[in-house]
């Protein structure tokens, strides 16, 4: 594992965008695995800041998202297919065939989920998955207890992720009770993964899945496992680890 720690969110998001880009430009058909929240969004405003200035280029690269909601429309607001309209699909030049999300109104939610998962595997698996990280350890929508050898799957969304989401909604009655998103076994088959972390309220989770035993109640604690992991994180996220194998990163 790699771990790059530095001062704030600003430098979290330039360095994640740097890393992608470097990425993207050693090999434009990249597949990637992209989240959604908070987090990453500092790095998309930054790739698209790159791609404007014609540093960067997508048109070859095709994109997975790690989940979705299930039970409102793609076009809700709030759907992780809105939020990625609006910070990357809609700002570049990825092909619209290239950009790839679970359907959140399938007719068969199960069938979907086995489609997605086909679709990873057909061109090849993932190549860089950028995940962030929930405050009860979930990565993607795998909550704690979810087995590690999940495929891609429909989640039911705990109470405590869903009270995170009660604002974005307007109440936590209109916050969507299931999802589909990529299995921990999908994520852990990407050849490489980039996990990040910003804020204090992410340093207790952090340290627990890095420095704690490698459990399903932690989901992220998965990561440890992973050949070929890098971890980066701000300082107030970072305050929790404890050890020598902190390297600073870019400031
Ligand atoms: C959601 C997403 C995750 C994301 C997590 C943390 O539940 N499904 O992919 O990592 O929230 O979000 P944030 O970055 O807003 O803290």
């Amino acid at each position: 594992m790699k771990l790059i720690v530095v001062d704030d969110y600003e430098r979290l998001s330039r360095e994640a965008a740097r890393l992608v880009a470097r990425r993207l430009l050693e090999r434009p058909d990249l597949i990637l695995a992209l989240p959604t929240g908070d987090t990453p969004l500092g790095m998309y405003r930054e790739l698209v800041r790159l791609f404007r200035e014609g540093l960067l280029d997508f048109s070859s690269a095709i994109c997975f998202n790690l989940d979705e909601y299930l039970g409102i429309p793609p076009d809700h607001p709030e759907s992780f297919a809105s939020y990625m309209r609006r910070h990357l699909w809609g700002q570049v030049d990825l092909r619209p065939e290239n950009a790839h999300i679970p359907h959140s109104l399938p007719r068969d939610p199960e069938a979907e989920c086995r489609r997605y998962e086909e679709l990873i595997r057909r061109v090849g698996g993932i190549d860089l998955a950028v995940l962030g990280i929930g405050e009860n350890g979930h990565i993607a929508f795998n909550e704690p207890g979810t087995p590690f050898e999940s495929l891609t799957h429909v989640a039911e969304l705990s109470e405590d992720t869903r009270k995170a989401e009660a604002d974005r909604f307007g109440g936590l009655e209109r916050v969507p009770q299931r999802a589909i998103t990529m299995g921990i076994r999908t994520i852990m088959s990407a050849r490489q993964i980039l996990l990040l972390v910003s804020g204090e309220e992410k340093a207790k989770v952090l340290a627990r899945a890095l420095q704690g035993p490698v459990t399903p109640e932690v989901p992220a604690s998965a990561l440890q496992l992973h050949p070929n992991l890098t971890v980066l994180a701000d300082a107030a996220a970072a305050s929790r680890l404890t050890g020598s194998r902190i390297s600073r990163g870019a400031r």
